[in-house]
């Protein structure tokens, strides 16, 4: 490699770099330039908007920790979903709100035929064909504990969750669901899960595996809105979860959910992980999301409400931010209110 300081000298009347015969602003000057050097773009098409979904009492149901997020009834959903299938959002990603009677220890409730994701999948399926649904293959929503998986004397047990989870993404296939999210972090579940789904002949069902998924403490409003949060205490997930120290590790991770057959792969948090979903893109060249959790969401909306930055034109730019590391889509809970905003711009 040639060293470019030393060579730089030879022009001893040009110290800094090329000016002034190159100026980088020049193409920044006016706004038809600046969109025409852009290298990314940010449009509906890549969101997906994670909704919270509950049986009975109000439609609407704020969530105190997530400012403008609601749990919905399932015609509130309906509603909410052609409005995002309106704006151009191609996929809503289903989460259930579970009451304390309905957790076990051993969650059967999830995949309870009848359960309130299968029922807003079928509603879904008939009202807005047009969609795309996924839904998350774990058990902490529905489990006394709110851990991801089956427990032990402390020990969340590998094997013996995926049995679990395979039924899960059976029933979520057989109420029509076109994507599942493994996001259970048990080591071989995406195969086990692929093949199981091939068995039952649901070979067009894909799999976006939380491949990266870490062990985060930005994921504490999620955990309210679907009710684990009491449940879990002061427990963490770190015996599966990811060590935030280790990037390295999401690689490894990665290319075990691809030779386990993952149409598609995640990286999540979000904007604290954007070199792992880099790497990640840049490894593999797989169709790669990252999700925007909760946490993320929260810290904006409330600095917003105290007057100290914009909401809308932060999310627009943290959500071009994750275009331009890599990813082909993003999770997140702004999804209605960025599409909104790109439209008006337009
Ligand atoms: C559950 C799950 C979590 C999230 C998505 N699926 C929480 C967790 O692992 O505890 C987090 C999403 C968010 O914070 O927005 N397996």
């Amino acid at each position: 490699m040639p060293d470019t300081k030393r060579s730089d000298t030879k022009h001893s009347r040009q110290p800094f770099g090329q000016y002034p015969r190159i100026r980088m602003r020049r193409n920044r000057a006016e706004d038809w330039s600046r969109r025409l050097v852009a290298e990314k773009v940010l449009t509906p098409a890549d969101f997906i908007w994670p909704v919270f979904v509950k049986e009975g009492g109000a439609q609407r149901e704020p969530v105190p920790s997530l400012p403008g997020v609601h749990r919905l009834t399932i015609p509130a959903l309906l509603k909410a979903a052609e409005h995002a299938a309106t704006l151009g959002i191609p996929m809503i990603s289903l989460f259930p709100y579970v009451s304390r009677e309905m957790k076990t220890d051993d969650a059967r409730e999830a995949y309870r035929a009848d359960n309130t994701i299968g029922k807003a999948i079928r509603a879904l399926k008939k009202a807005v064909p047009e969609i795309g649904i996924m839904s998350d293959v774990a058990l902490d929503p529905y489990i006394t504990h709110g851990q991801d998986g089956l427990e032990r004397g402390g020990a969340i047990l590998n094997d013996e969750t995926i049995e679990v989870l395979i039924k899960q993404a059976l029933s979520l296939a057989e109420a029509g669901v076109d994507v599942v999210g493994p996001s259970d972090m048990m080591d071989g579940r995406v195969g086990r899960i692929r093949d199981a789904l091939d068995a039952a002949r649901f070979q067009r069902v894909k799999i976006m595996a939380y491949s990266a998924k870490y062990a985060s403490n930005f994921y504490g409003p999620f955990r309210d809105a679907v009710g684990s949060k009491s449940a879990l205490g002061r427990a963490d997930k770190r015996t599966y979860q990811m060590d935030p120290a280790n990037g390295d590790e999401a690689l490894r991770e990665c290319a075990l959910d691809i030779a386990e057959g993952a149409d598609m792969l995640m990286v999540k948090p979000g904007l604290p992980y954007l070199d792992v979903l880099a790497r990640v893109k840049a490894e593999f060249k797989m169709p790669t999301f990252a999700y925007q959790v909760s946490g993320e969401y929260a810290m904006l909306k409330a600095a917003a409400k105290n007057g100290w930055l914009d909401n809308g034109k932060c999310v627009l730019e943290t959500l071009m931010c994750f275009k331009r590391a890599g990813a082909d889509g993003v999770l997140t809970y702004s999804a209605i209110e960025a599409a909104e905003l790109l439209k008006k711009a337009r």
